[in-house]
């Protein structure tokens, strides 16, 4: 609801419809269902394009050449590495806490370990992102493994990085994702698609800390913070244990009724921006296919419909990513609340591209409020006791 005061004309709940800054990293076009990373559409990234080739578009700019990419690859892959330090950081956190906790601590921890932390130049933004990028998915996969009471497996420098996450997952053992080259590229195609998405709510996080001038770990320490909602990225969690919920594709539909009955919401679907349907859903969706059918998943995709099509006719409202991106986690072997984690590590290079361009161009973000409390009143015209 809007309202107004002395200091505001129009108060946007939301920041609905709010236009707060340009961006150069992605364009999101609801009317045409597209979204583009620095021009190219997202759908043929995905058919093209590797996550590195993606995570180097977006943050130089341009995809890269052989050398480049070779060079990118040589660099990110020398990163992978993390200290003992952190391995026990991580196994000093809580085993029932959650995964998201984990990452957000750990980015922390790197951050504070960083004497270069506080370059806020695009080359140091860049760096800084490049790091995050290589121990993320160190740490996330490790935390997976002690939670199950499995050993770390350290990075491998051969592998591609979602090669390398189902391998630090999983090993490469007999059924290890990680030896099925349909499932690394389900799930790189995973990471291509929740890389970037403009000024969602974590990646405006990001930027409000750094338009602080503050520096880009601490940055994106909050974006996690907001990734972790379920509004947001947390979700895609939602939607996993709403499928388990549900059980049976033969209750889909009449689960699905009864939630829009009760006007409750149903996780992945509905979005702030696309209200037409989500551009990055046929993709994934195509993915969450190809992977059903190498993991005997036909009662997912059967359910995913059968939801969808209710979903549609009663309410209108069509999936968003996270809804076939969680039961293609699920099928990968992939336990639940790390679903979110994996957001993040492809995430980050939304972000940094984000805060390079915030550091590059800053103003700081300070909105204003429409006070609508009591009206002033002095301490002295108080009642007596
Ligand atoms: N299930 C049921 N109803 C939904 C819905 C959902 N997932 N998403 C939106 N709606 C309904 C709302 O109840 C509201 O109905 P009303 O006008 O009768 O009150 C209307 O659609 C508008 O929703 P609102 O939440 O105000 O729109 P928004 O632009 O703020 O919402 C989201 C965007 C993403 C927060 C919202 O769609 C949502 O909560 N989705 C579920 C979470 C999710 O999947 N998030 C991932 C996003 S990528």
């Amino acid at each position: 609801m809007n309202a107004t005061d002395s200091t505001a004309t129009e108060v946007r709940k939301g920041l609905n419809g709010v236009i707060v800054d340009y961006t150069a990293v992605s364009k999101v076009v609801p009317e045409t269902n597209s979204l583009t990373y620095r021009g190219y559409p997202v759908q043929e990234l995905v058919e093209h394009c590797t996550f590195e080739d993606v995570a180097y578009l977006l943050w130089n700019g341009e995809l890269p050449t052989p050398e480049q990419k070779e060079e990118f690859e040589r660099t990110e892959r020398s990163l992978r590495g993390i200290p003992q330090a952190l391995v026990d950081l991580v196994d000093g956190l809580p085993q029932d806490c959650h995964p998201m906790d984990v990452c957000r601590t750990a980015v922390s921890w790197i951050g504070a370990h960083d004497a270069q932390a506080g370059d806020r130049s695009v080359d140091g933004v860049r760096r800084i992102g490049l790091n995050l990028l290589a121990k993320l998915p160190t740490v996330v996969a490790y935390d997976m493994r002690r939670r199950r009471g499995l050993g770390f497996i350290a990075p491998s420098p051969d592998r591609s990085i979602a090669e390398n996450y189902l391998y630090m997952a999983f090993g490469d053992g007999e059924g290890s994702p990680a030896t099925r080259p349909d499932d690394v590229e389900a799930f790189d195609q995973s990471l291509t698609l929740y890389a970037e998405h403009s000024f969602n709510a974590s990646t405006f996080t990001g930027r409000v800390i750094a338009s602080t001038t503050s520096d880009t770990y601490s940055a994106v320490t909050g974006a996690i913070g907001a990734l972790k909602g379920p509004l947001h990225g947390g979700a895609n969690e939602a939607v996993m244990h709403n499928f388990l919920e549900v059980g049976d594709p033969d209750r889909a539909e009449a689960w699905v009724l009864d939630k829009a009955d009760r006007k409750e919401k149903i996780m992945g679907f509905g979005h702030r921006v696309y209200k037409r349907g989500d551009s990055r859903v046929p993709s994934m969706e195509a993915a969450m296919r190809r992977t059903a059918a190498n993991h005997d998943g036909a009662k997912w995709v059967e359910m995913y419909e059968k939801m969808q099509d209710a979903m549609e006719k009663r309410t209108g409202i069509l999936p968003n990513l996270d809804f076939p991106a969680g039961p293609t986690y699920y099928m990968l072997g992939i336990d639940i609340p790390f679903f979110t984690p994996i957001f993040v590590i492809a995430r980050v290079v939304g972000w940094t591209a984000h805060i390079a361009e915030q550091n590059a161009d800053n103003a700081l973000i300070r909105p204003l409020s429409a006070y609508n409390g009591e009206p002033q009143r002095s301490v002295n015209d108080r009642p007596a006791a």
